[in-house]
């Protein structure tokens, strides 16, 4: 048998007689590597990086005192603290194996050496060691797929933690473009939680749901008196964020009248609050983000240019979620495991169908539609396994594969769409909820298909 294959196994051990009777005893299972003294070990361990050590405390130049072989784990463990080291260790010197213990020995065992157990320990230590190097190996992989609270392995959205990084550190405004749900406004709080201005607020607007009359009171905030209602002087958002972030959320939506204003404001950090006579001076960054198309906007006028290219010098482009490769399968998992453990329900998983599912299902609700049907599924499913039908996918497209991609999601796209404004009774707030996107993206799907408004 070739003897790379077996795990690495360090001696260090200065008795010739226990040399010859470990090296038969172990070869059949390790790749022994034998050393008589502390350099020699040190040595041998850098280069061979074994998980497990075995090591006799008796070492010269003082073999009846254990200070040499303490003096070696301790450099040992220096090196690498999770290696496994076994003490052996003389009859009447079992004081000194638990002091190695107390310093971080794995385990001691003493002479004579019973070899039976001797290689049912060295088993155990692999074992951990192993699962010890796995679970590091999984930690790691982890780390580098999230991102501030944002799950992703492709290029794409490895891509776009790398633009967060960057335009954390600066106060340029952003413009955040995706589709709906495919985390606009998180990467919008993980731009502000970078930056300078972490410990200021950041504040969060939605100017589509704002009335039209309203949203520049809101923005801009108003003096006493300044119209009916307006009982008292009332802060803006533009001014709450002071010093922080204000997230422009739908900034496609905001009426021309409005975008003059907030151009001015970027180019000059000066406000007027309705009804007010005094320009207040204010720091507040702003990032912008939209799931509307601004170009289609701009040409028909409803967009302002110049407003356009004030926001978009920096522009984070958050791929759709069918964009994203394998990213689908993690972010599933990752919200599998979060709302298990919120449900009390650990240990769920997929069953292979029900990945399959996720990889062909076209998301139109994007990361949201994906965390809805997961979090809905952890509660619905009968056992610990969740299938297809759990998540409400169709398990198998059928004809899918004779179409081409796109008609296939158009298709399912459809059909969900469909099922989800009949089970609502053709309420858009409800199916849209159901679907896990916004109103305005259900209208523009609607429209595409051809359905009818009853709303
Ligand atoms: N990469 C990601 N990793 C983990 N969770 C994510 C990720 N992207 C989005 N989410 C989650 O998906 C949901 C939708 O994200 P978010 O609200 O940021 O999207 P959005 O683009 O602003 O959506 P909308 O257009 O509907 O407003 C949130 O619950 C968010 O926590
Ligand atoms: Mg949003």
């Amino acid at each position: 048998m070739e003897n790379n294959a077996k795990p690495k196994l360090l001696l260090v051990e200065d008795d010739d007689e226990i040399r010859t009777q470990m090296r038969w005893a172990l070869t059949g299972e390790y790749d022994p590597i034998l050393v008589g003294d502390r350099a020699a070990a040190i040595a041998a361990f850098r280069l061979h990086r074994p998980a497990v050590v075995l090591l006799d405390l008796g070492l010269p130049p003082e073999p009846a005192s254990p200070k040499e072989g303490l003096a070696t784990l301790a450099e040992l463990l220096a090196i690498d603290s999770d290696a496994k080291v076994v003490i052996v260790s003389g009859q009447g010197e079992k004081t000194n194996a638990l002091q190695a213990v107390g310093l971080g020995a794995y385990d001691f065992f003493t002479k004579p050496v019973e070899m039976e157990e001797l290689k049912f320990l060295l088993k155990r230590c692999y074992q951990i060691a192993d699962l010890e190097r796995e679970y590091q190996r999984v930690q790691s992989l982890l780390a580098t797929e999230t991102f501030e609270d944002l799950v992703g392995s492709g290029p794409r959205m490895q891509h776009c933690f790398d633009s967060i990084r960057k335009v954390a550190t600066t106060d340029a405004p952003v413009l955040i473009l995706g589709e709906s749900g495919t985390g606009k406004e998180m990467t919008a709080r993980a731009i502000h939680r970078r930056s300078a201005r972490k410990d200021q607020p950041f504040v969060a607007i939605n100017c589509s749901a704002i009335p039209e009359n309203l949203i520049e009171s809101e923005l801009f905030g108003h003096e006493k008196g300044s119209f009916t209602g307006a009982h008292a002087l009332r802060k803006g958002r533009i001014e709450s964020a002071e010093g922080g972030t204000l997230f422009l959320d739908e900034i496609g939506e905001v009426p021309l009248p409005i975008q003059v204003k907030l151009l001015r404001f970027l180019q000059e950090h000066y406000i007027e609050r309705v009804g007010g006579r005094q320009e207040i001076s204010v720091n507040t960054r702003v990032v912008a983000a939209t799931n509307a198309d601004l170009k289609k906007k701009m040409a028909d006028g409803s967009f302002r240019e110049d407003l356009f290219y004030r926001l978009a010098v920096i522009q984070i482009n958050l791929p759709a979620l069918r964009e994203r490769d394998d990213d689908t399968v993690l972010l599933a998992k990752t919200f599998l495991q979060r709302f298990g453990t919120e449900n009390r329900r650990t240990g769920m998983s997929f069953t292979p169908e029900a990945i399959r599912a996720l990889r062909e299902h076209p998301w139109p609700g994007n990361v949201r539609e994906l965390q809805n049907r997961v979090r809905r599924a952890v509660i619905m499913a009968d056992g610990k396994r969740i299938g297809a039908s759990d998540l409400e996918l169709a398990a198998d497209l059928g004809t899918a594969a004779r179409t081409t991609l796109r008609e296939a999601r158009e298709r399912v796209e459809k059909e969900l769409v469909t099922d989800a404004l009949r089970r609502n009774g053709g309420k858009i707030s409800g199916a849209a909820a159901d679907l896990g996107v916004s109103r305005p993206t259900l209208y523009e799907l609607m429209d595409k298909f051809g359905l009818q408004k009853t709303e």
